[in-house]
């Protein structure tokens, strides 16, 4: 088990709606102990009820190390992890959390930040404004995306005075034709460093319309690895060191999917990139890493078999 994949166990110590289908859940050590400290922004791998890993944003305040918050949309017709997180597990009953881990940090040297926020996108941002806040010298301002009130996390606190001038909710009624046109705010690049959170569709129109910014004034989260295919995306080889064979893996599966097709088993949980537990040996050939778990140290001799795939024509893999 890598480093990264080290679990914990947490007790749930409350839980409680923070809008429509989504439940708010606190997490405290058994023993009353602080928890590894994390950085607004940041994720932890959260093993759900029947043994998947799901990835979360700690949403709670980084300086309050007492617990973790975490805040779960409950998708009815998800993979089924949010759901059975949601609906099973209660107050008293102990979760296992990994550590948390942040490629969605603030930047130290930005003065000023955008937050671009859409439905339970809110979570990472939330901590982001927490510590603003508390730290009092960096302007912000959020401009939240979401259905309805009903749905808004977070809404009466958003409302209350610390935030007045700092935070814009914008409600479509579920109608893309009556979403905000976000272009005057990214028309003229103010020196401002953006960070977008929430639906695919969302961040795709952000990164199109924030093309002309700096890229390092502009910041993505995305809940896991995008599995999504790319336009350029090829067939390429594996050789399975161990075994000397040579598989094919098609430009529209994945290197995981690949090997269960021949019979091969690799441990797996999240499938998105996010829990580490596919990781496996490279041993010759270059990865296109598409997951948000392995750290630089470990890129040029591992990968996440659910979701990387190769830049060179064939991957010598240790397995
Ligand atoms: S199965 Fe979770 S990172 Fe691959």
């Amino acid at each position: 088990m890598s480093e990264s994949f080290a679990l914990q166990a947490l007790v749930v110590t409350q839980k409680h709606w923070v809008a429509r289908d989504i439940m708010s859940f606190e997490l405290q050590h058994p023993e009353g102990q602080d928890l590894p400290s994390f950085c607004a922004g940041a994720h932890t791998p959260v093993q759900v009820p029947g043994g998947s890993m799901r990835a979360y944003s700690l949403c709670g305040n980084p300086k309050d190390l007492s617990r973790y918050q975490i805040a779960v949309k409950r998708e009815a017709n998800g993979r089924g992890g949010s759901k059975r997180l949601v609906d099973e597990v209660q107050v008293g009953q102990q979760l296992n959390v990994g550590l948390p881990q942040n490629m969605f940090e603030l930047s130290p040297k930005a003065s000023q930040f955008l937050f671009i926020a859409g439905g339970i996108g809110i979570t990472p941002i939330r901590s982001m404004m927490t510590e603003l806040l508390l730290e009092g010298l960096r302007k912000f301002k959020l401009i939240y995306l979401t259905r309805d009130a009903e749905s808004t996390a977070f809404l009466n606190e958003f409302q209350a005075p610390q935030y007045q001038g700092k935070v814009q909710i914008h409600h479509d009624q579920g109608e893309a034709t009556r979403s905000m046109d976000l272009w005057p705010v990214f028309e003229k690049f103010t020196g401002a460093h953006m960070y977008c959170c929430g639906p695919q569709p969302l961040m795709d129109a952000v990164r199109d319309m924030s093309g002309h910014w700096p890229a390092s004034a502009v910041h993505f989260e995305s809940f896991g690895a995008d599995r999504r295919p790319k336009a350029d995306d090829r067939a390429f080889q594996v050789v399975l060191h161990r075994s000397g064979k040579t598989l094919e893996v098609p430009a529209d599966q994945s290197i995981l999917e690949t090997l269960r097709r021949h019979h091969i088993s690799i441990s797996s949980s999240c499938e998105s990139g996010t829990c580490g537990s596919c990781k496996v040996g490279l041993l010759e050939g270059v990865a296109d890493h598409r997951d948000m778990v392995l750290r630089d140290d470990e890129k040029s001799d591992h990968l996440m078999v659910c979701v990387s795939r190769a830049q060179s024509d064939v991957l010598v893999l240790d397995c």
